[in-house]
């Protein structure tokens, strides 16, 4: 944000002229439908390995799933109504999705995700102590030798079940483990492009 300073009789203007918006949203959509649709998939089709570390994370979904409408539907109305805050001209649409099921110990290691513009998540299931996702400054190397020691070189994002988050898919994040024994940390991760833009299919450990 650019502010103009008074200090000791002398003004400044200070700018903040490279903002990296992560916009974080509620939605109030029925989690149980998703969930039971996310342990279906983890059940009939096997996991990718993309950035898990143990736990399951599946294939591409069907955007026609009729158990993905909602979020859909939820993901294109915060994506319409805070457009001005994104970094990527409007209109955009969601390129792909797939859900990801952490038990005890699994995490995300640090990735980005390749041949979008945004991405984004939304938590279905988050019990105690299930792990936060964190997201790294593009110069943290560098922050790591300033006086904060790279305190501030990360945003934690706290995993709370109907959040989501979007975020510039160049923009390195990673999970933490799941530390609750008991239940699972659940998910759905998505892409978001320009309507025209070419759907690259991407195979590497990205994602
Ligand atoms: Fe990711």
């Amino acid at each position: 944000m650019d502010i103009e300073i008074c200090k000791k009789g002398k003004t400044v203007n200070i700018y903040d002229p490279f903002p990296i918006p992560i916009i974080e949203d509620e939605i109030n959509i029925d989690n149980k439908i998703l969930k039971e649709f996310c342990l279906e998939q983890e059940k009939n089709v096997p996991s990718s390995v993309r950035s898990n570390v143990g736990g399951y994370q599946s294939p591409e979904l069907s955007l026609d799933a009729p158990e993905l409408f909602e979020l859909i539907k939820a993901i294109e109305w915060s994506l319409r109504t805070w457009e001005e805050y994104l970094i990527y001209p409007p209109p955009l649409v969601i390129a792909n999705m797939w859900c990801n099921i952490n038990y005890y110990k699994d995490s995300n290691f640090v990735h980005l995700h390749p041949h979008s513009v945004y991405s984004g998540v939304y938590y279905i299931q988050t019990p105690k102590d299930c792990g936060n996702i964190s997201f790294e400054h593009p110069a943290l190397d560098l922050l790591y030798h300033y006086k904060t020691g790279g305190h501030d070189a990360l945003f934690k994002g706290v995993s709370k079940e109907g959040r989501i988050f979007l975020f510039p898919s160049w923009l390195k994040h990673f999970v933490a483990p799941n530390m609750n024994i008991d239940q699972q940390r659940i998910s759905i991760s998505f892409n978001i492009q320009g309507p025209n833009d070419i759907r690259l299919k991407d195979e590497t450990i990205y994602n």
